[in-house]
């Protein structure tokens, strides 16, 4: 644990500049266990401390690790060209922290995506040497039958990829909804895949990464919560 003055947490914390910072204590708008601190040169041990700006109740993070329930028409892009970005259905101290999305879900994909500013934990839930399962629920223009599911199974080629790709899960879920399990993250690929075996994706959603279900964290569209540690650790389960 350390001890840091208090304009030094705020500005870690997303809220501004450390001058900015340092006009939030002075102007009061800063308390700690219901004491408003005036003095910028007050330290505190960071390790889970207590703060409230404006009155609103936050808690120190070294890194912030969030799952989002994406909604359509939200991109995943640093720089949104065509629809708002989903750093906008954050807090705005998240987008000043840097947080970024993991990955990437279409524009108009929906469901669990992840979010942090963890550099290393971004890039280790993106190696592609981690084959972490991702499960979709896909929605097809034509009806599902045996012979999709089985092609998607065995596996399709795809233009630039020098293999092909398979689902390693695929199942029939009603007439035009399929549950496809991939280890892959490749560009468009569920929607790619599905035109490859004769089929067209009309809705996407992810609903579960590794272990970590959209469903377990009662997320409406457009909503986030914090992922805590033991949430963390079934990214990695099957
Ligand atoms: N596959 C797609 O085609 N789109 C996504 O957003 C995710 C996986």
């Amino acid at each position: 644990m350390s001890k840091l003055p208090l304009d030094r947490i705020l500005q870690s914390q997303g809220f501004g500049t450390r001058k900015w910072c340092q006009r939030l204590i002075e102007d009061g708008d800063v308390a700690i266990a219901g004491e408003v601190i005036a003095d910028t040169r007050s330290s505190f041990e960071t390790g889970n401390l207590e703060f409230s700006v404006y009155g609103e109740p936050w808690r120190y993070r070294e890194h912030v690790y969030i799952a989002l329930n994406k909604p359509v028409d939200y991109e995943c892009s640093r720089k949104p060209s065509h629809h708002p970005g989903v750093l906008s259905l954050l807090p705005e101290q998240f987008a000043l922290r840097d947080v970024q999305p993991v990955g990437r879900l279409d524009h108009d994909t929906t469901g669990l995506l992840l979010m942090s500013d963890d550099g290393s934990f971004i890039h280790a839930q993106s190696s592609p040497k981690r084959h972490v399962p991702k499960v979709y629920v896909a929605t097809t223009h034509d009806a599902v039958t045996p012979q999709l599911v089985g092609h998607l199974l065995t596996g399709v080629k795809l233009h630039d990829e020098p293999a092909p790709l398979a689902a390693i899960v695929c199942e029939k879920l009603d007439e035009h909804r399929l549950k496809i399990v991939l280890e892959q993250g490749k560009y468009h690929q569920v929607k790619r895949m599905l035109a490859a075996a004769g089929n067209h994706c009309v809705a996407l959603c992810r609903i579960q990464i590794g272990g970590l279900k959209l469903e377990t964290l009662g997320l409406m569209e457009g909503e986030w919560c914090y992922l805590e540690e033991p949430q963390r650790e079934l990214l990695t389960a099957a």
